[in-house]
C-alpha cells in the first residue's frame, strides 16, 4: 500500500485514528547499492526497507534524519535517492563508517588521491598486541596510514581502511580472522597455532584500491556528490539532539537499539578498528542504551520520541524499524498512542518478510515491523 493510501485512513483528530496493519513485501527489491556492503558489523537496517520508506514518505531534496545510524544504511540510501541526510549515533566508530559512506568518492577521484599516498618509511616497533595479526611491514604501513589520516581527514579512505583491517580473505591486511569483531591477541595466537596461520606482508595500497573498486562497482548516482556536501554524520545522544533545529527534518527513518542482555554487540567489540579510528574517543559506552529491561526501553524510547518530535517538521513522518522477537510491538504502540498522543498520530504498522541481504552472510528472510508515526 502506498503512503498516500495509508494517509487516507487517518483523520487529523488522533482520537479517531483508524490505523493500518499491513504486510509489506520487500522481496522484489534488489540487494541495493554495492557501498552498503563495504563493512558488516552485525545487524543493520534492511537497505530495501530504507529505500522503500524514503521514496514513499519523502521528496527529492528533503532532509532525512537517522538518530541511531549504526553503519549508515539510511544515510547512504537517502543520498542515493537524491535526498540530504543527517545521521547521528553515540558510537564514534558508527559515525566514522557513516561519514565514509556519505563522503564517498568516484573511483577515478579515489585512484588519483591514493596514487600520491606513500606508506613506506616506518619500521614498526614489535607490539605484542598486534604481532599475531600483522606482519611488521604491514603494521608499519597501517600506522603510517593512520597518522596521515589523523592529519588530513579523508572519510572515504578511512572507511576503506577500516573495512580491510581484519578478516578472512587475502584482501584483508591480517592473518585470517573474524571480520565482524576483533578478538584479542591470545585468542588469535591460538587460532594461528591451530590452523598454521602466519602473518605475511600484505601491501596496503593495492588492497585499498581493490576494495574501493569493489564497493564502487555500482558507481555513484548523478547528484550524489552534490547531496554529499549537504549531508553530515555526528556523534550525539538521541536523548538530547540540542544542535538540531526545531522543525527542520522531513523524515526520520531509524532502527533504535533494542533491549538486550548482551553487553558487547558486534559494533562495540572492535578494539582494532577503534584503535585505527582517528576520531576522539570519549566515554560513550556508559551513555548508550544498554538494558534488557523492556520497561526501561519503553521509557528510553518515550524520551527519544519526544526529542525527535521537536526536530521533525509538522505533519511529517517518523518510521521505526523494530524486531518483534525482541520487543512487544503492541506494548510499544500502546505507549505511543497513550503517552505520546499530544506529539504523534500513530498511522499504522507494516510487517515485512523482506529478503535479508548478503550483509548477514545468508539470504534468509527476516521479520521486521515498521511503525509509521506522523507528527501532529
Ligand atoms: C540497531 S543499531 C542501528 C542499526 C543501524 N540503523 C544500521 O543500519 O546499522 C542501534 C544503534 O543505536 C546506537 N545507540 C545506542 N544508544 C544510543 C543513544 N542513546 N543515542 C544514540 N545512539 C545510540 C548504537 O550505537 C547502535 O549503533
Amino acid at each position: 500500500m502506498s503512503s498516500n493510501a495509508a494517509l487516507k485512513l487517518v483523520k487529523n483528530d488522533s482520537s479517531f485514528v483508524s490505523s493500518f496493519n499491513e504486510a509489506l513485501d520487500l522481496s522484489s527489491y534488489k540487494d541495493g547499492h554495492s557501498l552498503h556492503y563495504v563493512i558488516s558489523l552485525g545487524s543493520i537496517v534492511n537497505p530495501a526497507a530504507a529505500s522503500h520508506f524514503i521514496s514513499n514518505y519523502s521528496n527529492k531534496g528533503e532532509l532525512i534524519f537517522d538518530p541511531f545510524c549504526g553503519v549508515g544504511t539510511t544515510a547512504l540510501e537517502a543520498l542515493i535517492q537524491n535526498r540530504n541526510s543527517i545521521a547521528t549515533d553515540i558510537n564514534p566508530l558508527a559515525v566514522k563508517i557513516t561519514n565514509g559512506k556519505i563522503k564517498a568518492l568516484n573511483f577515478a577521484d579515489f585512484l588519483f588521491f591514493i596514487q600520491t599516498l606513500n606508506l613506506q618509511g616506518l619500521v614498526a616497533t614489535p607490539d605484542i598486541e598486534f604481532e599475531s595479526f600483522y606482519h611488521p611491514k604491514t603494521l608499519s604501513e597501517i600506522i603510517v596510514l593512520k597518522n596521515k589520516l589523523a592529519q588530513k581527514n579523508s572519510d572515504f579512505l578511512e572507511l576503506m581502511a577500516l573495512s580491510i583491517l581484519h578478516g578472512k580473505s587475502s584482501g584483508h591486511l591480517s592473518v585470517p580472522t573474524f571480520p565482524q569483531v576483533s578478538i584479542n591477541s591470545e585468542q588469535q595466537n591460538k587460532l594461528n597455532i591451530e590452523n598454521g596461520f602466519f602473518p605475511e606482508h600484505r601491501s596496503v595500497v593495492p588492497r585499498l584500491i581493490k576494495k574501493a573498486a569493489n564497493v564502487l562497482k555500482d558507481g555513484l548516482p548523478l547528484d550524489f556528490l552534490k547531496n554529499s556536501e549537504k549531508s553530515y554524520s555526528f556523534e550525539a545522544n538521541a536523548l538530547n539532539l540540542g544542535y538540531l533545529k526545531n522543525n527542520s527534518v522531513d523524515l526520520i527513518f531509524t532502527a533504535p537499539p533494542e533491549p538486550s542482555s548482551k553487553i558487547n554487540s558486534k559494533i562495540e567489540n572492535q578494539w582494532i578498528r577503534q584503535w585505527f579510528n582517528t576520531s576522539e574517543d570519549e566515554d560513550w559506552s556508559s551513555v548508550r542504551f544498554n538494558s534488557d529491561d523492556e520497561d526501561e526501553w519503553l521509557d528510553f524510547m518515550n524520551t527519544v520520541l519526544v526529542e525527535l518530535c521537536r526536530v521533525l517538521k509538522n505533519k511529517k513522518n517518523l518510521v521505526l524499524e523494530v524486531d518483534p522477537n525482541k520487543i512487544s510491538t503492541n506494548k510499544f504502540i500502546n505507549m505511543i498512542k497513550s503517552e505520546l498522543r499530544d506529539y504523534y498520530v500513530f498511522e499504522g504498522q507494516y510487517h515485512s518478510y523482506g529478503k535479508q541481504t548478503a550483509l548477514q552472510g545468508t539470504k534468509k528472510h527476516l521479520k521486521k515491523d515498521y511503525l509509521v508515526l506522523r507528527k501532529i
